[in-house]
Order: structure tokens, then sequence, then C-alpha cells
């Protein structure tokens, strides 16, 4: 079941054209003369606007830039170029300074591995109240009320039994969940969700997604849930984009994305990775070279492993159109 359709038009995060670009170690003489200098094209245009209540599923293989995409869109990294808002403001003009730190508490992350993202030394109330610390100075009395109500909305109740316990005492599911207590605790309207149920049992999993997909429905909450796992995307997101080699390639409403995708990329990752439910496809087998980012193709990206892919895609790189209802697909077969 797709989620609501939310009631606010202003994007709480807009990015448009975001790259981030490492630059690759060179020659001493031809990092002297600055001679072709040569990138890794983490992310290479990537542009999605979130409102409140929307949940954007960012999905591809491996190395496409979904983690690189979230990082810098928090600015947890500098990006190379492009223009990320924040209700409404570029946060480019606000580089330091009050509103910065507003951005830094109103946008937060959940990362894949619980057990790296909490110090083993501190309680589970310590790492809890880190970011109360820092953005909501206050007394004991209302930073453990704080701590308790960020706990207890993470599902870990009785708030109180967790509070003086340490990491190595909690299981995988309960350490995520603290984890997402500490990101929840600062009252984020934004929140990036990088793989958060991919180390944990199976059995947990929904535990945790319907708990993001109740900080977009009742809180409404935007977020961006980075993940391999397709199925899941059906569950907590209103729109799913697919990632290759750094640019988003379609996106669209979720269900539609994920029983129809018409960008030949979306198609081969949904036909090797069905999803429960969905209609049974033809297996879309992808041949050639795997993606480096470090050497994109000329014209589209993916066209050496393309089963469709005509003259023109090997010299025009296409751009990203409207398709049918709400669905951008960049594809010649579409232009
Ligand atoms: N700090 C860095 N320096 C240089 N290259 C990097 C850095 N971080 C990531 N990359 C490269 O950027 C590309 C995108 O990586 P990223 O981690 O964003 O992919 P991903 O889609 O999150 O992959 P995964 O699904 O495996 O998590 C990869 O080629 C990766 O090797
Ligand atoms: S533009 Fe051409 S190569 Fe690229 S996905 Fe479409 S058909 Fe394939
Ligand atoms: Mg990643």
């Amino acid at each position: 079941m797709s989620m609501p359709a939310p009631q606010t038009t202003t994007a709480v995060i807009d990015v448009r054209d975001l790259r981030k670009w490492y630059p690759l170690r060179q020659g001493f003489l031809a990092s002297l003369l600055n001679l072709n200098r040569r990138y890794l094209k983490a992310v290479d245009g990537v542009s999605f606007a979130l409102r409140e209540g929307e949940v954007l599923g960012l999905a591809g293989e491996s190395g496409c830039g979904k983690s690189t995409t979230g990082m810098t869109v928090l600015q947890l990294h500098p990006a190379s170029g492009g223009v990320v808002s924040f209700d409404g403001r570029d946060l480019v003009s606000v580089s330091g300074g009050a509103e910065m730190r507003t951005f830094r508490r109103k946008a937060q992350i959940v990362f894949q591995n619980p057990y790296e993202s909490l110090n083993p030394r501190f309680t589970i109330e310590q790492s809890v109240a880190e970011p109360i610390v820092i953005h909501f100075p206050s007394n004991a009395v209302e930073r453990r009320r704080r701590v308790v109500r960020a706990l207890e909305m993470a599902g870990l109740v009785p708030a109180e039994n967790f509070l003086q316990r340490y990491p190595h005492q909690l299981s995988g599911g309960q350490l995520q969940r603290v984890a997402i207590a500490r990101a929840i605790s600062v009252e984020p309207k934004f929140l990036v969700a990088d793989e958060p149920v991919s180390m944990l049992d199976v059995s947990i999993r929904a535990g945790i997604l319907n708990l993001l997909r109740h900080f977009a429905t009742e809180l409404r909450m935007a977020i961006l849930y980075i993940s391999h796992d397709l199925s899941t995307m059906r569950h907590i997101c209103s729109d799913v984009a697919i990632m290759y080699l750094g640019r988003i390639v379609e996106k669209g409403p979720a269900a539609d994305v994920l029983d129809n995708p018409q960008h030949p990329y979306a198609q081969a990752l949904m036909a090797a990775a069905p999803v429960m439910g969905a209609r049974k496809r033809d297996r879309v087998e992808l041949k050639g070279a795997l993606p480096n980012a470090m050497n994109v193709p000329q014209g589209c990206r993916f066209h050496p492993r393309c089963p469709q892919r005509m003259a023109v895609c090997e010299t025009d790189d296409p751009a990203l159109r409207p398709t049918t209802a709400g669905r951008i697909v960049a594809c010649h077969l579409y232009q």
C-alpha cells in the first residue's frame, strides 16, 4: 500500500544537480601542470525534492552513489556542485552560523550498522543525550525527559529499562532503535536512512520499517530511504528513484516504478530482484563491462550494458523527461 499524498507544497529538501566528484591521484608532473584532471564521479547530477511526509526510496546496485548522495545532501561531505535547499533556503548561502546549526539539527541520518554508530563505552542514555546536549541545552531533568521520549518513540519501552545499559547488552534490532532514537531526539524534519535494516535479522526488519513509515505519516518527516531491497520500498516509500553511475535514471510513484519500470536498467534491476506481489517479468540479463565511476561512458551511461541500445545512445546523453503520470525517465526510448 502506498503512502497518502502529502498535504503541503513547500519542499523540505530540494536537491538540484548535485555532484560529488572525487579527484583521482595523478602523476606529479600532471598535477603540477593541472593536466587531465580526472575524477571519480560518485554523484553526477542528482535532483529530487521531498515534501513533508514523503519517503523517497533510492535504489541501484552497489557503488552507484546512493550513500554519497545522502551524505552530500546532509552536507557531511562538501558537494562539488549543485544546490541543496532546506525549507526554501539555499544551504550554500548559509554555510556556517545559526542557520547551518539549525540544518544540522533538522536533518539527521541513520546508518546501516548500529554497532558502529554507537560508542560502546557510552550508556544508551549518554548516546541519545549527545545530540540533545548540542542542540537543546537543558538541565538534567529536561534532558532525561527528552531521552526517554525519543526511546519510547523508537519503540524501546519502558525506556527507563534501557537508560543505563550499554550497547553490548542489546540486540541488533534494539541498537538500531537506539540509533533511530538518537536521530529523532532533536526533532528532525528530514531523515536519511541508509540501509537501516540490511544488517538486521529478517524477522525484525518490518518493525523498524514500520517505525520509519510512522515518522513519515504521523510526524510528517521527509525521509530519503536508501536500500538495495526493492521489496521494502513498496511498504514505506511514496516515490522510488533508480540510480545508475551517479545519476537518477528513473523516478516516480513507488508502485508504478516497482511494478512497471520503464528505463531498461530499472527493468533489469526489478527482474533480478522480483518484488513480492508484482507480476512476473521476463528476466533481462545485463551484459557488458561493469559500471565504473572513474570512466563514465559517453552518451547514455548505461549503453554498454543496455539490451535496447540504439546508435544515438552511444553519442547523446538522454535527459530525464516526463513519461507517464509523475514519472521521469532518462532514456532515448522515451525522448
Ligand atoms: N571517500 C571516497 N573517496 C573516493 N571515492 C569514493 C569515496 N566514497 C565513495 N567513493 C566511490 O563513490 C562511488 C559511490 O559510492 P557509494 O558508497 O555512494 O555507493 P552506494 O550506492 O552507497 O553503494 P553500496 O550499495 O555498496 O552502499 C563508488 O565508486 C565508491 O567507490
Ligand atoms: S538511452 Fe539507449 S542505451 Fe540508454 S537506457 Fe535508453 S535505450 Fe538503453
Ligand atoms: Mg551505500
